[in-house]
């Protein structure tokens, strides 16, 4: 018999059953589920809905089946269709008819509503930890390589040498944007829906303040309407995520090729990598590869959460139970990201002399050419033009600018003079770049404490 099988003459078609179930993954909701209904439960009795020995019963009867859930004890049910049925069922079968008395004043409506925002809540605040984490492993390789010179990159060409300290600052920047994105979000995400009934409000005389200071809510949703059909809370987190997925993706994808034999920048701990069923001598980079392959699914799952939700009239549809894999399947992808990249950066060598040697040997220095000749006196452009033709002949001659004799350099241009060498160096030109957010080493150490700083903040 269903909880809900008064008005019906017949036995639910199995596979409607089956189709509109959704315990084979709001499961997952289970302890949100139990605290939610306690912290509502004490409201009813404190409020004089209940009796007080009722609401005592009640309330053994839930910790009675949380402590049976965490010990593995429970088999839910697809028949009773969701976890809130489940739970109110075993409740029933605990305690018996008084256990029906759980319901009063409450709808599924905001029971999920609850549900997924104790969920979220609590989620936001790991990945905000996990990005941590990430944050902590980049400054601790930035701390190590503030003297390492790699080149920089533009269009995937070598453009100009930058420490890699502050190439890893970046992404420390990426993630400390995504992790205020978060705590931004967190204040929506905190705010409670219970109250709102199946849409309109209840009769009963409930205390929503009472019930939100008891799960730590700061704020309560001001119409029963939006109560039960807001989602953008999801919707935000999900968002959220993606950037985060996009982030570590690039940052993966960095990995990948600088583990590469061409570039050769970098090697991944083995503890990290596999290896092939047939070629003996490879070694794959596939957690990065896995995570830049992950960050598709997450945002997959922003995108069809915001098409479920784009028609819906209000309040609550069926639809909205579309909204659970998503986020929970983003949960776990991205924890599993954050966890396995911050070990990732930490156990990777990198490969300093390789790096310099490119960064020397590339044209990296070619616009501090131009600009030693623009400081003196002569027009950017042409400057520009000079040391084009500069390139292509050390092209033709298989050489570098710093293999050019200062012959050669008055030969293109009568500006050129003996300083032009302390000028072309790769830790010339990085430190030339001295300016707030600049490669130049005073500036890439004040960034590095700052952002040590500021991770002591979050
Ligand atoms: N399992 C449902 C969901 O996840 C719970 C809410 C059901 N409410 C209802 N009126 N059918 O959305």
């Amino acid at each position: 018999m269903k909880l809900w099988g008064g008005r019906f003459t017949k036995p639910t078609n199995q596979l409607v059953e089956e189709y509109t179930a959704s315990i084979d993954f709001d499961h997952i909701l289970v302890e949100e589920d139990i605290r939610g209904s306690l912290a509502h439960v004490k409201m009813l009795g404190a409020c004089g809905i209940l009796q007080a020995n009722e609401a005592e019963t009640i309330t053994a009867g839930l910790e009675k089946i949380r402590e049976r859930v965490r010990a593995g004890e429970v088999q839910f049910s697809v028949s009773l269709e969701d976890i809130h049925m489940n739970i109110e069922h075993l409740l029933i079968e605990e305690v018996g008819p008084v256990g029906g008395k759980l319901h009063t004043g409450r709808s599924r409506n905001d029971q999920v509503a609850l549900d997924m925002h104790l969920y979220v809540r609590a989620r936001t605040v790991e990945m905000i930890q996990g990005l941590l984490q990430v944050r902590k492993a980049l400054c601790k390789q930035a701390e190590a390589h503030v003297d390492t010179l790699l080149p920089g990159y533009t269009h995937l060409q070598r453009a100009q040498p930058v420490r890699l300290a502050h190439q890893l600052l970046a992404y420390v920047e990426m993630f400390e944007r995504d992790t205020e994105r978060f705590i931004d979000s967190y204040k929506r995400v905190n705010t409670m829906p219970l109250g709102a009934g199946a849409i309109a409000g209840t009769p009963f005389p409930i205390e929503r303040e009472q019930v939100a200071a008891e799960l730590g809510f700061d704020r309560l949703y001001e119409n029963s309407m939006d109560a039960v059909s807001d989602r953008d809370y999801l919707v935000e987190f999900l968002a959220n995520a993606s950037l985060v997925m996009v982030h570590l993706s690039r940052l993966s994808e960095e990995l990948i090729l600088w583990s590469s034999e061409e570039f050769g920048y970098v090697e991944l701990d083995d503890a990290f990598c596999t290896g092939s069923s047939m070629m003996p001598q490879k070694k794959n980079p596939d957690v990065p590869e896995l995570i830049r392959g992950k960050t598709g699914r997450v945002m997959g799952h922003w995108v069809a959460l915001m098409t479920t939700l784009k028609a819906l009239p209000l309040t609550y549809n069926k639809d909205m139970q579309e909204d659970k894999e998503g986020v929970f399947d983003t949960v776990a992808t991205l924890i599993g990201a954050l966890a396995l990249t911050a070990p990732m950066l930490a156990g990777m060598t990198v490969k300093a002399e390789r790096m310099r040697q490119h960064a020397e040997e590339g044209f990296a220095a070619a616009t501090d050419v131009a600009d030693y000749l623009a400081a003196k006196g002569v027009p950017f452009r042409e400057a520009h033009a000079v040391v084009g033709r500069l390139v292509l002949h050390c092209l033709q001659e298989g050489t570098t600018l710093s293999g050019l004799s200062l012959q050669v350099y008055r030969d293109f241009h009568p500006s050129f003079s003996a300083d032009i060498f302390e000028k072309i160096g790769v830790e010339a030109v990085a430190d030339a770049r001295d300016v707030r957010g600049g490669t130049a080493r005073n500036r890439v150490l004040d960034a590095l404490e700052l952002k040590k700083k500021q991770m002591v903040e979050t």
